[in-house]
């Protein structure tokens, strides 16, 4: 059944686990999170990039999710639109049927540019009126995401955000979340408390905190009754790396955030992971090995299986590690 994030994340708060939220743009995708979910038990969220739009189509993707929901009806299902730019974003999908929406505020919408937190409660706030109406749930963002270690942005929504930023950009103030709420009732915040999008968060093995988990815990304590989330939450597995290296990759030496790190920060108030790095890994290191070693197969729904098997792999490891396991 089609759930609202808030419907979903209270339950997570209320039995202390915390939701991957995992990007979709195919079929195999989509049949790997659904087939890990089934077997362990869990609720879902799905949620769509805008280039997740520019490749599949808006309606494929409304639609493949809309399959997963008819085929698992037991499952609980949060559609949720990812990262969008501005409020007439967020409003097509509000009317489309999504569950949710984020509105990513923390910067304009050019994607790239820091936007004002007057800018950015304006326009969260523009779409929370329109979305609860419909019973719609809201995530905002406050604080850039970016490298705590070399102030880079990373990729944001794929577009590939550039420039360095100061650290008080890279880490969330306690008193302006409570602000940002306060003025704009958003039903979850994603906080930048260190972590990065996409494959290239941390050029050495992380050791110790890699998150600032005592942030984590003030937002949570000043903001009980919001949701916090973590984008850039890929743990970038070092087999995967492996494998597509060995398989004809080209891929540097690179490290995402550790589960335990992340189970750190759910246990402190965190309870939407953001994961979309490591199934893209996964399907590509599952694919490579697969055509050399399959060099007459030319049946892709045999590579594309390889993939989806991959990916299900993680999708239930991170249920199991997050805690969502049992909770469908
Ligand atoms: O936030 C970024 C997600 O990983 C989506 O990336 O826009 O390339 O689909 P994308
Ligand atoms: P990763 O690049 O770490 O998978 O983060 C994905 C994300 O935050 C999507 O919004
Ligand atoms: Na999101
Ligand atoms: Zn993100």
């Amino acid at each position: 059944a089609l759930i609202s994030l808030r419907q979903l994340l209270d339950h997570a708060a209320e039995n202390d686990y915390g939701m991957p939220a995992f990007n979709v743009n195919n079929m195999e995708q989509v049949h790997a999170i659904m087939e890990a979910a089934n077997e362990v038990d869990s609720p879902v969220i799905m949620q769509g990039s805008a280039g997740a739009r520019g490749y599949a189509g808006e309606p494929f993707l409304r639609h493949m999710i809309d399959a997963a929901i008819e085929q698992y009806p037991h499952i609980p299902v949060v559609m949720h639109q990812d990262h969008g730019s501005e409020p007439a974003v967020c409003l097509r999908s509000i009317q489309s049927g999504f569950s949710s929406v984020m509105m990513d505020g923390s910067l304009e919408a050019d994607c790239k540019t820091p936007a004002s937190f007057e800018y950015n409660v304006a326009v969260t706030k523009n779409v929370v009126d329109m979305a609860h109406a419909g019973g719609v749930s809201v995530e905002g963002e406050l604080g850039c995401l970016g490298s705590l270690e070399t102030g880079e942005m990373g990729e944001e929504d794929g577009h590939g955000a550039e420039g360095k930023l100061d650290l008080d950009m890279l880490l969330t103030g306690v008193d302006e979340a409570v602000d940002f709420v306060n003025q704009t009732n958003v039903d979850a915040l994603a906080i930048a408390i260190g972590t990065s999008h996409g494959a290239y968060k941390f050029t050495k093995p992380p050791t110790g905190e890699v998150l600032r988990i005592d942030r984590i815990e003030e937002i949570h304590a000043a903001l009980p009754n919001t949701h916090l989330v973590m984008h850039g939450s890929s743990s970038v597995p070092q087999d995967w790396l492996a494998i597509i290296n060995e398989y004809g990759g080209a891929m540097g030496e690179t490290y995402g955030v550790p589960v335990e790190e992340i189970v750190k920060g759910i246990k402190s108030g965190v309870r939407k992971v953001n994961i979309d790095t490591d199934l893209r890994m996964a399907s590509t290191g599952a694919v490579r090995r697969h055509l050399q070693e399959n060099p007459s197969n030319f049946d892709p729904r045999k590579f594309f299986k390889a993939a989806k098997d991959a990916m299900k792999d993680i999708c239930k490891a991170r249920f199991e590690a997050f805690g969502s396991a049992g909770n469908a």
